[in-house]
């Protein structure tokens, strides 16, 4: 009943009746059977109405019993009003299913005096969201205040209308956080209404501040306001500098309480096992995808027509300010995503071996097969999820890139080497990530250096073994291992990204950490 019925409040109602009805049950069988017993001989019929008497009420009884041995299980829960749904259903479920694993319980709800309610609108792609949300997580921990449900960005250049639930486990969210901060699916209806009539206040508040920002000018907006609503997400959290609790609230929501859906999840996990069937496989996070070269304005390998489509692109998009872009000059500094033709050259100089699964974790490559065909010549085994599910799989994520790109982060963590192209977003949080999980092996490529030997190598100046060595060299040291993450006082832009090395969180080695 409550897996179906999701809201909290409204589910605690019908669990109620549920109960309620069953104890009607009860009492109209025995009715019944008064009825149906009245006609015999009066002595006997008493005494076999006692009976039934006698047994219906210790039936009564016994559902009496088993509710309180329940209400003492919900009982703190049901009675604060908030739990999610989905927590006692499990619970339920669990109990039945011996083969389910018995779930933990949660936390404790914490208890704080609320200072208002944060709204907030999360901007860009997926993985930038995704910090942002560990970022307005601990924000709204810090400065007591009730949470919103995050919404997503549905103009940014993906143009994807997917909710936050669409993509994240919305309940699981809510319930894993509640010994941190409280979090609502939207705001109480006597809020909404001051919203609707305006009386809010709306802001982007200014990137990389440190939590004392939060405390000194957010915190008395929301206490005057009562709702404030944050209109831009993106590193709006310094990344170092903070105290150590929220940084490893920012982990525990990222690895922990943002989950994606059921449904995310499952087609991940076919398409991990559709690849560890065969064997290993290499991650390629090929972001050779139109929007990244016309935002850039890289368009090495490129013929005329393209560099042109490409460069009307980037005039026509008024967020992407940089009009006006030297692609070769910006090549050469490093700030290009290798092109497919580079990065089978590299891969091949790396020594990765030829017959690896290579899954593109991209979207649709630009150029097509004709750009792909070099990777595809040196590397025969390039997958892509359209060449590993039915399309009928796939179908229900089409037009929704977020939901894509979920799926690509699933199989990314899973894979045995994960290489980005750029460093992107999901290229960090990735990291991140799978430096969580145990240091897995990411190959950071160093874009500036790899050109330079690029070049080299195709005008004939470096051989092919002097090529393949110095590009080991150069990656010997970047393979996601242990490090301290960049700490440059004053200069929070230009620090190593929280999200691609949270160290405070990382089970690290018995060797000291060295750093960079
Ligand atoms: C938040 O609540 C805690 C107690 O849970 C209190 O110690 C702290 O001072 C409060 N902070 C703010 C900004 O209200
Ligand atoms: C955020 O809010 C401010 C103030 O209301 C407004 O000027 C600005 O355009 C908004 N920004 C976005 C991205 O909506
Ligand atoms: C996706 O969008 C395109 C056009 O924007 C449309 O033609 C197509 O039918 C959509 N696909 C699905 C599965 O909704």
């Amino acid at each position: 009943m409550c897996r179906v019925e999701k809201g909290s409040e409204k589910c605690e109602c019908r669990k109620q009746v549920h109960w309620d009805i069953m104890g009607l049950k009860f009492l109209g069988e025995s009715n019944k059977a008064e009825k149906l017993k009245s006609s015999g001989p009066v002595s006997r019929s008493r005494i076999k109405l006692w009976m039934i008497r006698a047994i219906t009420t210790i039936l009564l009884w016994t559902c009496v019993v088993q509710l309180m041995a329940l209400g003492e299980m919900w009982g703190p829960r049901l009675l604060k009003g908030w739990p999610s749904c989905f927590s006692h259903s499990d619970l339920f479920l669990s109990a039945e299913l011996s083969s389910v694993p018995a779930k933990v319980l949660l936390p404790p709800k914490r208890v704080y005096k609320n200072n208002g309610y944060l709204m907030v609108s999360c901007n860009g792609g997926l993985n930038q969201m995704r910090a942002a949300i560990c970022d307005m997580v601990a924000i709204a921990r810090y400065l007591n205040v009730t949470l919103i449900v995050p919404e997503l960005d549905k103009t940014s250049f993906w143009n994807d209308p997917s909710e936050f639930k669409d993509i994240f486990d919305v309940d699981h969210f809510i319930a894993s956080l509640r010994d941190e901060v409280r979090i609502l699916k939207e705001l109480p209806p006597r809020l909404k209404r001051r919203v609707e009539l305006g009386m809010y206040y709306s802001l982007p508040p200014i990137s990389w501040s440190d939590i004392s920002y939060y405390h000194h000018q957010i915190l008395p907006l929301l206490q005057k306001y009562k709702v404030v609503h944050l209109n831009k997400t993106d590193a709006r959290l310094a990344n170092n500098g903070l105290p150590l609790e929220i940084q490893k609230l920012r982990c525990r929501v990222n690895f922990n309480a943002l989950r994606f859906t059921s449904q995310i999840e499952e087609l991940g996990r076919r398409v991990v096992k559709f690849l560890r069937e065969k064997g290993p496989f290499l991650v390629l996070h090929l972001r050779y995808e139109m929007d990244m070269l016309a935002f850039s304005g890289c368009t090495h390998g490129c013929n005329s027509e393209e560099a042109e489509e490409l460069t009307r692109m980037r005039y026509a998009y008024p967020w992407w300010k940089e009009k006006v872009i030297n692609s070769d000059m910006k090549r050469k500094e490093g700030l290009c995503p290798l092109t497919p033709e580079e990065t089978a050259l590299v891969l091949s100089a790396m020594g990765i071996d030829h017959n690896v699964q290579i899954y593109i974790a991209a979207g649709e490559i630009y150029g097509g097969q004709r750009r792909m065909a070099a990777l595809t010549d040196s590397f025969p085994n390039v997958v892509r999820k359209e060449t590993l599910l039915e399309s009928s799989d796939l179908k229900l994520f089409q037009n929704h890139s977020s939901q894509m790109a979920a799926l690509d982060y699933l199989v990314s963590l899973e894979s045995d080497i994960f290489v980005p192209t750029y460093d992107g977003n999901m290229a960090k949080v990735v990291e991140g990530h799978r430096r969580f999980l145990g240091f897995k092996k990411t190959i950071l490529l160093n874009r500036g250096l790899l050109v330079g030997l690029i070049d080299q190598y195709n005008s004939g100046s470096l051989s092919w073994d002097e090529f393949s060595s110095n590009v080991k060299e150069v990656h010997a040291d970047l393979m996601g291992n242990p490090k301290r993450r960049v700490v440059i006082p004053d200069k929070p832009k230009e620090e190593d990204y929280f999200y691609a090395n949270p160290h405070e969180c990382l089970q690290l080695l018995d060797e000291p950490l060295r750093s960079t």
